[in-house]
């Protein structure tokens, strides 16, 4: 079995590639080493920027989006008892649309079992060999038995534990890298939200956030500590402990029930530099890691792919290799100030424990200029829907 592309991951950076790339007549295979059914309860992101939108429109899986995404033309900022609104639509004339990571999985799976790509579940053992030479390999064993895949190019798209990276020579690449002091913990429900659009919570206790993947259905943080095991947390002390961060009118509209997940994510900043290595191309969060608290991860993943899926298809079309050859630069480009935005989301939001008195000074204030100058609220603004892409 050969094919153009090898794509190692069955996420949306390796969804959304393949469905590219079909739609323009390029044959990929997509490779994960886990089962449909475990990618799609993995419950993680939920805001999508326009960028992220118009991809999934290119990749003709839109349809459901439109229909069922809610559109959110701003959020809140809770702090020091009060809640201020940040008007996206107003600051910018852009908005987000809440959209949850698991059902743009689903549509893009869906539209790749119809369109009859090739995908390999459950995939023990997958290697890469070769992408340094002319002729690239992908081994795996399925059901015992051993394949070997020969491709033009790999796409790394295996997310942060995944073996593209890891099987790199550490010589051929730099990390950078920031390890914060505390974790999220997650609670999902099918409870109608607490209020009509996101809010991020900078309170004494710890940072909340209150979420939604639609009018029945809410997701819910708190930040924890590292040590914490989601165990620990039964439901009632995450809605008790939520309660407590919130202000009081919020709280008491609070409608809390059973969850359906819960879960505990540490938070993280993490560059690889460069993306690309001869044929192998890094994409999404096999590349980069940015801490959730900007809404940042998938939208990332989504310009890695529209940069890489067209530079691709330019290649296959003209044997133009100038696509190919900007990828990691141009990538980067984007991948850095997404991470600016979502390290200074996190250290505006949080508690972090050694901070002291000063720090927490000097974030209160960071928070009462954001809400005063309408210049600060547009620097928020404009990062959160998502900044320009290059062409
Ligand atoms: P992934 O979604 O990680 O997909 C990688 C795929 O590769 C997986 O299907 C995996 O099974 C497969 N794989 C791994 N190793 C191998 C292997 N050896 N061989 C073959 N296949 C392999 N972003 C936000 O914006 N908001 C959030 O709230 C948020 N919460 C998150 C919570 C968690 C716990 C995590 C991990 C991430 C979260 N993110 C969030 C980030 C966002 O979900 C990611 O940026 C996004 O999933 C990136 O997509 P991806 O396709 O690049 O990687
Ligand atoms: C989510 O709904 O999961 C979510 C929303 C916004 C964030 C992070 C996570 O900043």
């Amino acid at each position: 079995m050969d094919t153009s592309v090898a794509i190692i991951g069955s996420g949306p950076s390796g969804l959304m590639l393949g469905q590219l790339l079909h739609r323009a007549g390029i044959d990929a295979v997509v490779i994960d080493n886990k089962s449909p059914e475990h990618i799609m309860s993995r419950i993680r992101a939920g805001v999508l920027e326009t960028v992220t939108v118009e991809l999934l429109d290119e990749a003709g899986v839109g349809d459901r989006l439109h229909a069922k995404g809610l559109v959110h033309e701003g959020i809140n900022l809770a702090f020091g008892g009060k809640l201020h609104r940040i008007d996206f639509e107003g600051l910018t004339g852009r908005h987000v649309v809440v959209y949850g990571q698991t059902e743009v999985t689903r549509d893009l799976m869906d539209a790749r079992t119809a369109s009859g790509g090739a995908s390999v579940y459950e995939a023990e053992d997958v290697r890469i060999e070769g992408f340094d030479a002319d002729r690239p390999t992908v081994r795996y064993r399925k059901d015992g038995t051993e394949h070997r895949l020969r491709c033009d190019f790999i796409a790394g798209c295996d997310g942060f534990h995944g073996v593209c990276r890891q099987s790199l020579p550490v010589q051929a690449y730099q990390t950078v890298e920031r390890v914060y002091p505390f974790g999220w913990i997650g609670l999902l429900s099918d409870t109608p939200p607490v209020a009509d659009e996101l809010i991020y919570v900078n309170h004494e206790r710890g940072f909340a956030l209150c979420s939604m993947r639609s009018n029945t259905r809410s997701r819910y943080y708190l930040q924890c500590t590292l040590a914490e095991r989601v165990e620990e947390w039964t439901d009632e002390r995450f809605w008790t402990e939520l309660k407590l961060r919130l202000d009081p009118q919020i709280a008491q509209r609070l409608v809390t029930g059973s969850s359906i997940e819960k879960s505990i994510a540490p938070l993280r900043s993490f560059v690889v530099e460069p993306m690309r290595f001869g044929r192998l191309f890094l994409a999404g969060d096999a590349a980069h890691i940015v801490p959730p608290t900007g809404a940042k991860g998938l939208n990332l993943a989504a310009s890695d792919i529209r940069y890489l899926s067209r530079a691709l298809i330019r290649f296959y079309r003209t044997g133009d290799s100038d696509g190919l050859g900007g990828y990691s630069e141009r990538c980067l480009r984007r991948v850095w100030l997404a991470e600016r935005f979502s390290w200074w989301m996190t250290s505006i939001l949080h508690r972090f424990p050694d901070a002291g008195e000063f720090g927490a000074r000097i974030q209160r204030a960071e928070l009462e200029y954001l809400v005063r100058s309408r210049a600060a609220a547009t620097a928020l603004a404009e990062s959160y829907v998502g900044l320009p892409i290059e062409d």
